[in-house]
């Protein structure tokens, strides 16, 4: 078989791991041709890691290059890259979803022009019963994140609100709405949601808390279904990655995961 041309675009976490991953347990099925970051020094930083001469590119060359785009970068792009993605008929596997709420034509577009878009678990479980789910009627889907401090800082509800999460002293909820307005507050740490919605009910109909306290030593993800089917709870107590708090490890095998599955013929779960 031959073996699947990637580009990343995005060095940081998730991107050197799925690199990583592809020079090692993928190198049967998977080259990697190029990576592209906006910061020169991340790229020569992996390819450093990387002990290899892997190009490092433009953002619209190595689409041109490569027969299936990694985006790792972040939510302000992967709307525009899905497009450039489009318009070369390249797939794409895309981690920033929270960048697509808003911008669900380009998902209709792309199946019109037959590109696969890969949409990776990430940190939560639940994502396979939910798309069972929606085959008959879902009344709710409910996402409540609770994070350490160190894995909110920097988001722009905080700021706009004014919330002083290094002076939250126990289990605080800061956010309780919906998804399209939790994506917007924060874009770096509930990309879940945006799954949940594009798998489920919508942005507007998919209800977000957010929740932080001290105590807090794992990324939490609780997802919450009702519907003709039953009633579906998962519970995902993440690690967070090593190099990024707000990145949970069970997102960077989920990415891994999910194009090794690019190359594979059998298809196990929903
Ligand atoms: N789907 C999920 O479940 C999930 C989980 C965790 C993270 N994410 C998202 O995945 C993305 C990557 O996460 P990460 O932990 O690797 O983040 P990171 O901050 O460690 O790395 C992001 C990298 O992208 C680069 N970058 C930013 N803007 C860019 C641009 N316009 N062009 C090229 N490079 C650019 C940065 O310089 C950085 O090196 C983020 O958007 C994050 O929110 C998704």
């Amino acid at each position: 078989m031959r073996k699947i041309k990637v580009g990343i675009i995005g060095c940081g976490t998730i991107g050197t791991e799925i690199a990583k991953a592809c020079k090692d347990r993928m190198r049967n099925t998977v080259n990697l041709v190029g990576i592209c970051d906006a910061c020169e020094e991340k790229e020569l930083l992996l390819r450093k890691i990387l002990k290899s001469k892997v190009l490092i590119l433009k953002l619209d060359d190595i689409i041109k290059k490569v027969d299936l785009i990694v985006e790792a970068a972040s939510a302000k792009m992967s709307g525009a890259i899905l497009k450039k993605a489009i318009n070369n008929k390249k797939d794409i596997l895309i981690m920033s979803i929270g960048g697509i709420l808003g911008h669900e034509n380009l998902l209709k577009k792309a199946a019109k022009i037959g590109i696969k878009v890969y949409l990776p678990s990430g940190a939560i479980c639940g994502i396979d019963g939910l798309k069972s789910a929606s085959i008959g009627k879902i009344d709710s889907v409910t996402l409540t994140t609770r994070k350490h401090p160190s894995g909110l800082t920097g988001a722009p509800y905080l700021k706009k609100n004014d919330i002083d999460i290094w002076g939250i002293r126990k289990d605080t909820v800061i956010f309780d709405g919906n998804a399209m307005d939790a994506i917007k507050g924060f874009p770096q740490n509930v990309n879940v949601c945006a799954l949940l919605s594009l798998a489920g009910l919508g942005a507007k109909n998919t209800r977000v808390k957010v929740v932080t306290s001290p105590a807090y030593t794992k990324n939490i993800h609780e997802v919450e279904i009702k519907g003709e089917f039953g009633h579906l709870m998962t519970k995902t107590e993440n690690v967070p990655s090593k190099t990024n708090p707000k990145t949970s490890q069970l997102a960077v095998f989920s990415a891994i995961a999910a194009l090794e599955g690019a190359a594979k013929t059998v298809k196990i779960g929903t």
